[in-house]
Parts: structure tokens; sequence; C-alpha cells
């Protein structure tokens, strides 16, 4: 599969508009590119943040946070938003410690609700509504958790949602794999929906961001 779509100096440019972060979520981007995990990189995260405190939302809730790295731009704004919950839910149970840990040493202990479980499950299964959900499992299961974000997300309320790109895959008329099909059929949902009002950014992997009317 290919790799980001945009060129990497413009990539790189994207990038260096972020400002300088802590130590710890420093070391969490070291650590994506050491072992390769796909983390949403500081341009989206930096995105991430500033629609969060642009709504003021104080109850996010993230489907596939990984050990953590998104899940601490939104921390960043709930906490400057005055407080609230952001709910961090992963299937793998070793990623949840490390997320625990990174998290503690930035500060959001008390912010962040820990989940280790199937992510859309886990949204049924939580009383929202919730002003803003973030959207990073695996891409084949993408449309079946957009009618359960819907029911979720408080009107007004914003969904983002990532690799929406997924990395120039939905452009070959030849790949129909399930998470190529997946991203393909969501994009077509939310953008037909006249209950949303979406746009794909192509930052990085491609970010669709959505308001519920
Ligand atoms: C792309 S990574 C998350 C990266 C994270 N959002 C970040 O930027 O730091 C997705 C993670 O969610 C997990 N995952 C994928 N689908 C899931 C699901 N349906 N339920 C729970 N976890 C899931 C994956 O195993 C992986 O650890």
């Amino acid at each position: 599969m290919a790799t980001d779509l945009l060129p990497t100096y413009l990539h790189d440019y994207l990038d260096s508009l972020v400002p300088p972060r802590a130590p710890e979520l420093q070391a969490m981007e070291a650590y994506a590119k050491q072992v390769n995990f796909p983390i949403i990189g500081p341009a989206s995260g930096q995105l991430c943040y500033q629609v969060a405190r642009m709504i003021g939302a104080r109850r996010v809730f993230e489907l596939g946070s990984g050990y953590g790295y998104s899940t601490a731009w939104f921390a960043r704004a709930v906490q400057e938003n005055g407080g609230g919950t952001v709910h961090h839910v992963v299937w793998d149970e070793e990623l949840s410690r490390k997320a625990r840990g990174h998290l503690g040493a930035l500060g959001f202990e008390g912010l962040v609700e820990y989940h280790v479980a199937e992510a859309v499950e886990t949204l049924r299964a939580t009383p929202g509504p919730f002003d803003l959900i973030f959207n990073d499992i695996d891409k084949h299961a993408y449309p079946e958790s957009l009618p359960v974000i819907a029911e979720k997300l408080r009107s007004g309320g914003v969904l983002i949602i990532d690799n929406m790109l997924w990395h120039g895959a939905i452009f070959d008329d030849g790949d129909h794999t399930l998470n190529t099909e997946g991203v393909r059929e969501f994009t077509r949902r939310i953008t037909n929906d006249a209950g949303w009002a979406a746009s794909l950014i192509p930052v990085r992997d491609g970010l669709i961001v959505a308001y519920k009317k």
C-alpha cells in the first residue's frame, strides 16, 4: 500500500506549523516512528485539539485509541475547556496500559476513562450524548459505526474520522478489500446524508470533519 498522499515537503511543512509539544508527546511520536505505529501525528492532532476547543468539547468519545496519542490532544482540549471526560477505547490490554502511563505523565489523570473492549459496542453501551466523537478503528467497520455515532453525538456535535484517503487505495478501481470499501462506503453515506455537513481535509491520510445538524 502507498504511504501518505501528501508530498513529504508538504507533510513536513504542516507538521512544522504545530507548536512544540511536551517531551512525553514527542516521545510518543518518536516511538510511533520507531515501530511504525499509525498515530494521527502532529498536524492532525493539532486539528483535533483545535476543533475540540472551538466547540468547547467536554464529553469526547474516541474509538480506536492505540497508546493514547490522539487521546492526549483531546484531553488537553477538554482540560482547557474546563474539564470533562475523554473515553479511550482499544481492545488491546497492553496498549491501554501504555496509554495510562503516557496520559498520566502528561497530567491528564482523572480526565480519561479507559475501556479495553470493542469500540462500537462500547460506544453503544456508554450513556451520551457526546460533544465530539473521534473514529480510528479498523476501516472495514466504519460504515456500521455511523448509526451508533449519529445516535450518541449531540446536535451541533462533531465527528472526526481518520484515514479517509486510505493512503490512496480508494482511488484504485481494482482495490475491493474490506478496509478500502469501508472507507468508500462511509464517505458516500456521510456526504449524502442531509443530517451532516461533512468535509474531507487532506491532512496526512485525510480526516473527515462532520458537523451533526
Ligand atoms: C490506528 S490505531 C489508533 C491510533 C490512535 N488513534 C492515535 O492516533 O494515537 C487503532 C487502534 O485501535 C485498535 N482497534 C481497531 N479496531 C478496533 C475496534 N473495533 N475496537 C477496539 N479497538 C480497535 C487497533 O488494534 C489499534 O490499536
